[in-house]
């Protein structure tokens, strides 16, 4: 049976204010929480049992996903007191796996949206004989990631998490966040402390002379942990640019859900998602937004690459680029927010 740890215990720090009271990995993109395009995906490649690794706010997955029975996998949860660390949480999360010995185990972290082919991943894992196989990615700037060169045959020489200097920015290829471990290397991991997987448990592998391989893949992938590519995600997946089961047959310009209410001459597009009980007065412009559930938007206002969160209120004739609103936020008639703003639950402007 093919299993697989979900990583979703960070604590989204740098999209606040919209995961003050939800995780990072619940927040909706393209109307569904990232975990659940993230689970489908791996349903696909096979995956038949998930444990998902939660710390901060575990308890809304639960209620969310339950067992999983309404997704056709099995769901269960592990939960941190204190968060373990990436390479804490595996080992931790591992403690409810079936899987022993040589058989594979697939780990994801919860923030990235991509088209990866797990499969093939696992394939190629099997067929390298390594201990840990890597699924990494090409970016121009690799430097809030975790550097991995590799060999002419794909092993990897090194693994660098976060470079602060010039010198150590030795190639383009990334930790694309998702990993084929064999069982027993994870029983390695220390259980009785935090652990980074990134920048303790790779390093000893590799020093310890571990078969890790890298598999670069050229397919799509986003890191969704910042508000800028949280939009950009959603959008690529109402556009079909980003692969989701969940999303098949549905992609377009604009995806809106049947009980918002959109007056007829506003203007959705670019991958705009609308949300459930959302108004959009006449005239509006929103393009490759998120606008979450019960939100209003006024006449002639206009939004561009926004996350527009539950509840918030904006009023006719705004100007509203690049901004978070955060969930029962007030703006004025004709406010102009300047490109980065973020405004805090319950603030009016
Ligand atoms: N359960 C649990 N406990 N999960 C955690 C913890 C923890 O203590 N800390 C982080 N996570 C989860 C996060 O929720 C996320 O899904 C994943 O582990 C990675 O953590 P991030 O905080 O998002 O790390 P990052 O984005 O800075 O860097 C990671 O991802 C990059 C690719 O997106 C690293 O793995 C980099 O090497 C990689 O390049
Ligand atoms: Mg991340």
């Amino acid at each position: 049976m093919l299993e697989a740890i979900l990583l979703v215990g960070g604590q989204g720090t740098r999209l606040r204010p919209l995961t003050i009271s939800t995780p990072k990995p619940m927040l909706p993109v393209a109307g569904y929480a990232c975990t659940e395009h993230q689970i489908a995906r791996a349903k696909e490649a096979g995956v038949e049992r998930i444990v998902l690794g939660t710390s901060y706010r575990a308890e809304v997955f639960e209620e969310y996903f339950g067992h999983g029975e309404k997704f056709g996998i099995e769901i269960i949860y592990a939960v941190e007191s204190e968060p373990l660390g990436t390479g804490g949480a595996i080992r931790n999360a591992a403690s409810h796996l079936i899987s022993s010995g040589e058989d594979p185990v697939i780990v994801f972290n919860g923030d990235v949206l991509t088209g990866l082919d797990i499969s093939a991943l696992v394939q190629k894992w099997r067929t390298a004989d390594a201990d840990v196989a890597l699924y990494l990615t090409r970016v121009e700037d690799p430097r809030a990631y975790g550097l991995v060169p590799t060999d002419a045959d794909g092993r990897v020489i090194e693994f660098r998490e976060k470079p602060t200097t010039p010198e150590e920015l030795v190639t383009d290829q990334i930790n694309a966040g998702c990993y084929i471990f064999k069982r027993s290397v994870i029983d390695q991991i220390p259980s009785d402390r935090p652990v980074s997987v990134e920048r303790e448990t790779f390093p000893e592998l590799l020093s310890s002379n571990a078969k890790v391989i890298g598999v670069v893949d050229d397919g799509y992938w986003l890191d969704l942990g910042t508000p800028l590519a949280f939009a950009k995600g959603s959008a690529d997946l109402v556009r079909g640019i980003a692969p989701s089961p969940l999303l098949k047959g549905r992609t377009g310009e604009a995806l809106i859900e049947p009980t918002a209410k959109v007056d007829s001459s506003a203007l959705i597009t670019g991958g705009t998602y609308i949300g459930h009980h959302a108004i959009v007065g006449a005239n509006a412009i929103i393009t490759g937004s998120v606008i979450f559930a019960d939100v209003e938007v006024g006449t002639d206002t206009q939004i561009k690459n926004s996350i527009v969160s539950t509840g918030a209120n904006i009023s006719s004739g705004c100007e509203i680029v690049d901004t978070v609103i955060a969930e029962r936020a007030q703006i004025g008639a004709g406010v102009k927010l300047e490109p980065g703003t973020l405004v805090f639950p319950d603030e009016s402007r």
